[in-house]
């Protein structure tokens, strides 16, 4: 078999057909063949997060089901918030990523056990961070997707907030061969079961350069007093060859529709807030010396700080909105699998004597 040497990172390597999510010609983000835009302004983060697994928007009977499913398995074993207070760890995505490795999956249907998982996900989430804090855990709530999880995210019930997370949540579910997802169907390609697949793509999204950078924006960003020191701050970096995190894409080069879009919400919220003008700030100057485009992160940790949730919570809060792309790109994996395991090109030493 001839190899085929291709480009560092898989940058601009086709690897597989899916048919979940793609960035079309004009550089829109599609789910399931509908804008993700669109998706995100009109649309319940449910019914989206069914659209993405079935490929179908949800009929109202559906949509009851999905909910009572997601419901039925949202709560938290005794024995797993044992384990939590064990723990003793802060770091909120170590923990979602130890305690969903737990999980026990005898069930015998795959998509039932990784739907079980995702809603497992928020008051995992939420457990985890208030316990590490020597919080009580909150009580439920029955609301929908968005309100229960702004609820469990902040403590606070707040309708509107709750509208503009949901929002989020929907840019965030999908993004076809992303990081995480690769991660997440190489490991679903050796038959290993959909809890290590569903833990390969946690541990993949952690890292700062795909989710984790959202929980790294607002460190160098709330310290400016105004929008020249935000400058400076670009001009610094670019000279020293810095990277600055929410900035460049793999997929988009000159414009990410989904920070766009979130850059608008932000705008809706209150154009006059300080923190916007020195995000416009260091967009532009971004632009302007590396022509680089900001990315979903570097608006959304804007926008989860105006919404009031913990920076802690930034990555986490992505997890549990992507966990529906990674059950359909599970799903996808095994329906025409065959294992990914690709070739290397051989730098090291040979003919060594012992
Ligand atoms: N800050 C400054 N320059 C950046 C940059 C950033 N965040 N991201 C990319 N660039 C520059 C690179 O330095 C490079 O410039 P050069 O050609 O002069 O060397 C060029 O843009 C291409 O970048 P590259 O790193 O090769 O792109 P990639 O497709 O391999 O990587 C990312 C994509 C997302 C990993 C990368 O842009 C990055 O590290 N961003 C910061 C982390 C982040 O925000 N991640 C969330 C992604 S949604």
């Amino acid at each position: 078999m001839s190899e085929i040497e291709v480009p560092k990172g898989l940058n601009g390597v086709v690897v597989d057909e899916t048919a979940v999510a793609t960035t079309d010609d004009s550089g829109n983000l599609l789910y399931r063949g509908y804008r993700a835009v669109e998706l995100a302004e009109r649309v319940d983060a449910a019914d989206v997060a069914y659209l993405i697994v079935n490929d179908r928007l949800p009929s109202d009977s559906e949509r009851k089901e999905f909910a009572h499913k997601l419901k039925e398995h949202s709560g938290m074993d005794g024995k797993v918030s044992e384990v939590m207070k064990l723990l003793k760890e802060k770091d909120v995505m170590r923990n979602l990523r130890s305690i969903v490795s737990l999980y026990p999956y005898e069930s015998k249907d795959d998509s039932d056990l990784l739907l079980e998982i995702a809603a497992r996900f928020p008051r995992i989430i939420s457990d985890t961070f208030r316990i590490s804090r020597g919080q009580e855990p909150l009580e439920d709530v029955d609301a929908s997707f968005s309100e229960r999880l702004y609820y469990l995210f902040t403590g606070k019930k707040d309708a509107e907030k709750a509208r503009y997370l949901n929002k989020l949540l929907i840019l965030y579910m999908e993004h076809e061969f992303n990081a995480s997802t690769f991660a997440l169907r190489v490991t679903a390609s050796t038959l290993a079961d959909p809890v290590s697949s569903i833990v390969s793509a946690l541990a993949t999204l952690k890292g700062p350069l795909h989710g984790g950078a959202n929980a790294e924006i607002l460190d160098f960003f709330l310290g400016f007093k105004d929008e020249e020191e935000a400058r400076n701050y670009v001009d610094e970096k670019v000279a020293s060859k810095e990277k600055i995190m929410g900035f460049g894409h793999r997929v988009y080069k000159t414009r990410d529709p989904r920070a766009q879009f979130v850059k608008e919400e932000i705008r809706k919220m209150d154009k006059e807030a300080h923190i916007f003008k020195i995000a416009e700030a260091i967009e532009n100057r971004m632009w302007e010396k590396k022509k680089v485009p900001a990315n979903l992160d570097f608006y959304a940790a804007i926008y989860m700080h105006m919404l009031g949730i913990d920076q802690n919570l930034y990555t986490p809060l992505f997890a549990s909105s992507r966990v529906y792309g990674w059950i359909a790109h599970y799903n996808e994996q095994l329906e025409g699998n065959k294992i990914i395991r690709p070739s290397s090109r051989y730098v090291g030493k040979t003919g060594r004597e012992l």
